[in-house]
């Protein structure tokens, strides 16, 4: 008995050292299966101002397209009070942008621009009587985000990504669309100053100045440096045509976005019309511009040229 009980107290042992090598090894394992997704997701996204994959990748892509590049920041829309940044990453790029009105669309927010006005900068009126505030560099018309041939961000305004409540939005406009059997998906989102930088200089090589300057915006004039907008699809003027380009021209308003730069406004907006770039700027003023058959500029009496 006392031998039998000392051999299975041995054996015992001895199955505790098999599961404890056994689990060294599957830590092991799990270790350099975790370092090695990590170094390759690295490997991926190379720019580290993106986030999101689907959004960084997108914009890579597009690198060499005609696009070009608008984006959302991070909003404190008003309307809904919905400050999702789960989006964001890169909580460094929020210290420059929280400031309550921020960026989608936020009519509602005069109180907040006007404190911050009073504190921080200029206040003036559009054309249409409209206060246009700049915060930190930053240009709010109406308490909305504008980032235009006119209005430039500063160079270190990166939310890095796609606003969260821009991507909610997103998310339920590609579901209604998929309802009607159809595949819209984002081909470049948030793109940073720097990115940005290289886009224009490559398309002004390409295609030269003035050519360019009727497509990409230069560093800091363009929307998708506000992670506030987006490219669908094939960025590309065939993307009109397809039935997804004419879902979105005819409903992207019911999810709170606009087609920024409409057809035959080139000489407002300052860019050839772009069927597959959408800013997004909340349910209710979203409409109202949709509505009113204005782009964005004439809706709020403001210019987009450069100096
Ligand atoms: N394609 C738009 C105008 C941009 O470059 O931001
Ligand atoms: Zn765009």
């Amino acid at each position: 008995m006392a031998y039998k009980k000392r051999k299975r107290r041995h054996k015992t042992k001895w199955n505790y050292k098999r599961i404890a090598i056994a689990s060294t090894g599957f830590a092991a394992i799990v270790v350099a299966t975790t370092v090695l997704i990590s170094v390759s997701g690295k490997d991926k996204s190379g720019d580290s101002s993106y986030n999101s994959g689907i959004v960084a990748d997108a914009a890579q892509n597009n690198s060499d397209k005609k696009d070009n590049l608008n984006t959302v920041p991070q909003q404190t829309n008003v309307h809904d009070k919905q400050n999702d940044t789960s989006n964001n990453t890169n909580a460094v790029s929020n210290d420059n942008v929280n400031i309550p009105t921020q960026n989608v669309g936020i009519p509602t927010q005069d109180v907040n621009s006007t404190n911050q006005a009073e504190n921080n900068g200029m206040t003036s009126k559009t054309s249409k009587g409209y206060s246009i505030t700049q915060v930190d560099g930053i240009t709010y018309v109406d308490g909305v985000l504008i980032a235009n041939k006119t209005y430039a961000l500063p160079a270190d305004y990166n939310p890095g990504a796609v606003d969260g409540e821009v991507m909610e939005a997103f998310s339920v406009m590609q579901n209604a669309a998929a309802r009607e059997g159809l595949n819209i998906y984002i081909s470049s989102g948030f793109r940073s100053y720097e990115t940005q930088n290289r886009l224009y200089n490559n398309y002004v090589a390409k295609d030269g100045k003035a050519e360019a300057d009727r497509y990409s915006a230069r560093a800091g004039h363009s929307e998708h440096q506000t992670g506030l907008c987006f490219d669908l699809n094939s960025i590309d003027d065939s993307f009109a045509a397809t039935p997804e380009g004419e879902w979105v021209a005819n409903h992207a308003w019911e999810y709170g976005f606009i087609i920024r730069y409409p057809k035959g406004k080139e000489d407002v907006t300052g860019y050839m019309y772009e069927s597959w770039h959408l800013r997004y700027l909340g349910k209710e003023l979203a409409k109202k511009v949709y509505d009113s058959g204005l782009c964005l500029e004439e809706y709020y009496g403001i210019t987009s040229q450069y100096e």
